[in-house]
């Protein structure tokens, strides 16, 4: 039993992150976590381990594909699965342990084990009761599966599942083409596996720009991964090899399925505050099994406040990590305050897809004056000469003003490129201001110049 300014529950990148910063804002912070490593989802069972499997996949596939016209010859190198799933758990230790070394150095307590809220400023970790000023839900998210499907996580998984699958898969259906069965399909579809990707919508990434989406699909087919899009799966079955995958066409109705020896559900997430008790001191929810909060991440209760996965708004790692350390702000009696105008969105895939603000869509939508500055890497020297010269840069700018007003990106490096766009976006930039910044030669940064050029009087190499 130990009395603290805030205890936060989950050390996601949302908690930890938070409980950083209130310490270095000189609060006596504690977290409360129940898995033996820290990280929550992200690091242990989500976006590192996947961008390590990502980076030996690609690297595989360059082998494949652009060694020999590199001049590189040799035969392709041989997939060691156990050790290639080792080095992902190298990563994701050493990420675990790091996070673990930064709470000590802030002098962070971890409470190991599963938090209940039993009163207001009281947190129930087993037998012991601690009590705090500030009480934080950063207890994430995780995955919401379709009504007729049973996930095992050994045949039928989440991301979750497919990163320890226990030998490569020949054959495997990915329901969603979201953000984890792009990136997962891409992993398994550059091992060998014959990945296909059933969709509910008529499009894949709901949600991203319609131009970015369609170049994006044309590239993951010419990788080989196969789309049935318009698709609404009704259920998955456990076969004596594998699973089928029931799906009826949207178009005309007709059913049909699919059998594989791994089907991979990625349906979307839903928050996570199971066993915390909300329900008992009443707390107010959101739609979708969210957490109300107020501006300040303040739930109906007082001193309960609530960040990440399990409030409304995007789930990324990244918007979870801007919304802890704007509440340790406001809990060390500061203004925190985060842009949700400016949250960029990056699909690892390769090529990548990026983007920040507002789409084509939404201004139409909206009957927003805007002008689009497009360029394609096609025009830009660096991404030829190392064949990711497909893909784009546009960005919009509101036709009067020539204010940034949203980019997407698709092309080499761009979880990276988008960056420049959203500072330039934060200090409220024109288009202008970006083709007036001098860009080194040659970089892939460049495409974002012109784009930013085309939005005015020209790009100069398209
Ligand atoms: P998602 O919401 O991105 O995509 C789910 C897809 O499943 C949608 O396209 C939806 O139309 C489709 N779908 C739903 N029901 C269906 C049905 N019955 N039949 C066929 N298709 C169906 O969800 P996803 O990919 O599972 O990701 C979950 C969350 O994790 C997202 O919020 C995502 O942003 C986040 N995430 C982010 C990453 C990143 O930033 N790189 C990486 C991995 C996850």
């Amino acid at each position: 039993m130990a009395e603290f300014d805030t205890i936060i529950i989950g050390a996601g990148p949302g908690g930890y992150v938070c409980a950083i910063r209130a310490a270095q804002l000189g609060l006596k912070v504690a977290v409360v976590e129940g898995r033996e490593t820290l990280g929550g989802t992200c690091l242990n069972v989500g976006c590192i381990p996947s961008k390590a499997m990502l980076h030996a996949t690609h690297m595989l596939h360059e082998t494949h594909e652009n060694f020999e016209k590199m001049g590189l010859m040799g035969a392709a190198p041989k997939v060691d699965w156990a050790k290639m799933q080792a080095y992902k758990d190298d990563v994701v230790t050493g990420n675990t342990k790091g996070i673990e070394f930064l709470l000590k150095k802030n002098k962070v307590t971890w409470i190991k084990g599963w938090a209940s809220i039993p009163a207001t400023g009281k947190v129930k970790v087993g037998d012991d009761v601690h009590t705090a000023k500030h009480i934080v839900i950063a207890t994430g998210s995780e995955a919401s599966s379709l009504p007729g499907v049973t996930v095992d996580e050994e045949t039928i998984v989440t991301s979750t599942g497919a990163l320890t699958l226990g030998r490569i898969p020949k054959t495997m259906v990915v329901i969603g083409a979201g953000v984890i069965g792009l990136e997962l399909g891409s992993v398994y579809a550059r091992l060998g596996t014959e990945v296909t990707v059933v969709e509910y919508l008529d499009a894949i990434t709901p949600g991203m720009d319609a131009e970015v989406a369609k170049t994006f699909q044309r590239i993951l087919t010419k990788q080989g991964l196969k789309f049935i899009l318009g698709a609404a799966v009704q259920s998955v079955a456990k076969t004596k090899k594998g699973a089928s995958v029931s799906y009826k066409l949207k178009k005309d109705n007709s059913e049909a399925s699919l059998d594989a020896d791994i089907v991979l559900v990625a349906t979307g997430r839903k928050p996570y505050t199971t066993g915390l008790g909300l329900d008992g001191l009443g707390v107010e929810m959101g739609p979708r099994g969210t957490v109300k909060t107020d501006d300040h991440f303040q739930t109906s209760v007082k001193g309960l406040y609530a960040i990440g996965d399990a409030i409304a708004g995007p789930m990324l790692a990244h918007k979870a990590e801007d919304e802890g350390m704007a509440l340790a702000e406001i809990m060390a009696g500061k203004h925190g305050h985060v842009n949700y105008g400016v949250i960029p969105g990056v699909i690892y895939t390769t090529p990548e897809v990026a983007n920040v603000g507002l789409t084509e869509e939404q201004l139409k939508a909206e009957g927003r004056a805007y002008k689009a500055g497009k360029f394609p890497f096609m025009g830009n020297a660096r991404a030829k000469a190392v064949f990711q010269a497909e893909g784009f840069v546009k960005i919009l700018v509101d036709a009067t003003t020539d204010r940034i007003l949203g980019a997407h990106i698709i092309g080499p490096q761009a979880g990276d490129l988008i960056h420049e766009i959203c500072v330039a976006m934060e200090f409220g930039a024109s288009a202008q201001d970006l083709a007036l910044t001098c860009h080194a030669h040659p970089t892939w940064s460049e495409a974002v110049r012109e784009a930013a050029l085309a939005c005015g009087d020209g790009a100069i190499h398209a």
